[in-house]
């Protein structure tokens, strides 16, 4: 128990959070309602939503995610979305965010890329002056839609650079692996972008190599499956890479099924940069606090550990040096 106020006192950062993800089925039908859009929910009643998340896998999560976003239209929608998530954030004393979106789900479904980043941007100015919490926007490239899609998008977000820190990668990661996305990355880190990749969730650890070298990343989102590849953790260790794991994301999605505590302990044990997030919070059932806490009651966690990962996060966040080394 007092670990936990330990925890709690903590301010902490957070680098890998899916703002799309922070969408809470009561959020969810409220918007749906106010839009007139209730009909293309993927479930009709919120108990019936919240049964449906019990995910097999990463596809089995990221087809409700995705259907889901059907309620998210107006500006004033991903205004509230992210403002919601702000205040999640201040109950868990996190004072700076790293928050993903992903414009293709959106621009997928005609809702113009301008409406979504001012929405976003909107809430993070409000969220530094109300709550203190400082932010950066990633853009992610959703995987499976290809790398031409991706270059499309960057080229589209380009009037929008003010609002942006770096892109990303996420969506279905087997079969779609990073090196298909090497010139999109040139072409970001060409605007001055700063680069991360979602690798090693479900996929091999070669897709971390790939995204190291041909994607040339500064840190790597969940990367547990480094623990395949012993040459891989040396390497991640001599570049001082951060990993940003997400603990109830790879148990809720079966990563490492029924040996997902030994794993991190094994993880925790290399010496790797690793940082701990929430993910998809309102579908993996908590946010920072919940992960940390998770790793306190399953692996036994000391308080000198939990000071450590805290302080890796700001080590590895895009904040400025002077910033960083205030928290750590
Ligand atoms: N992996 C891949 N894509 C995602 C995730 C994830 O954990 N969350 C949201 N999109
Ligand atoms: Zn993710």
């Amino acid at each position: 128990a007092s670990l936990g106020r330990f925890l709690a006192c903590l301010p902490k950062a957070e680098l890998h959070l899916h703002i799309e993800g922070t969408l809470e089925p009561e959020l969810m039908f409220e918007l749906a309602q106010r839009n007139n859009v209730l009909h293309t929910l993927p479930c009709k009643t919120l108990d019936e939503m919240r049964a449906a998340y019990n995910f097999e896998d990463l596809q089995s999560f990221l087809d409700l995610y995705y259907a889901g976003c059907a309620a998210l239209i107006c500006e004033q929608d991903f205004y509230d979305l992210t403002m919601a998530y702000f205040q999640r954030a201040k109950a868990d004393n996190i004072v700076h965010t790293e928050i993903f979106f992903d414009p293709q789900t959106h621009t997928l479904r005609n809702i113009p890329l301008r409406q979504v980043i001012q929405g976003i941007a909107r809430a993070q100015k409000e969220a530094e002056q109300s709550l203190g919490i400082s932010s950066g926007l990633i853009m992610c490239f959703l995987r499976d839609q290809g790398p031409e899609k991706a270059l499309q998008t960057l080229t589209e977000a380009e009037e929008f650079l003010e609002y942006v820190v770096g892109v990303g990668l996420d969506s279905t990661e087997l079969g779609n692996p990073p090196s298909l996305f090497q010139g999109v990355f040139e072409r970001a880190e060409e605007l001055g972008l700063k680069r991360v990749a979602h690798a090693g969730e479900e996929g091999p650890a070669e897709y971390i190599w790939e995204a190291l070298e041909k994607l040339r990343v500064q840190r790597i989102d969940h990367g547990v499956k480094c623990l395949e590849d012993t040459k891989l953790i040396g390497h991640l260790k001599d570049i001082n890479m951060a990993l940003t794991v997400c603990p109830l994301s790879n148990l809720e999605l079966k990563i490492y099924t029924g040996q997902l505590e030994e794993r991190m302990i094994e993880l925790l044990g290399t010496g790797v940069l690793v940082t701990i997030n929430s993910d998809d919070p309102a579908y993996f059932g908590g946010y920072i606090n919940a992960n940390y806490l998770w790793l306190i009651q399953k692996l036994g966690l000391s308080s000198q550990q939990i000071a450590d990962l805290h302080a890796n996060s700001f080590k590895a966040s895009f904040l400025p040096e002077e910033t960083k080394t205030k928290h750590c």
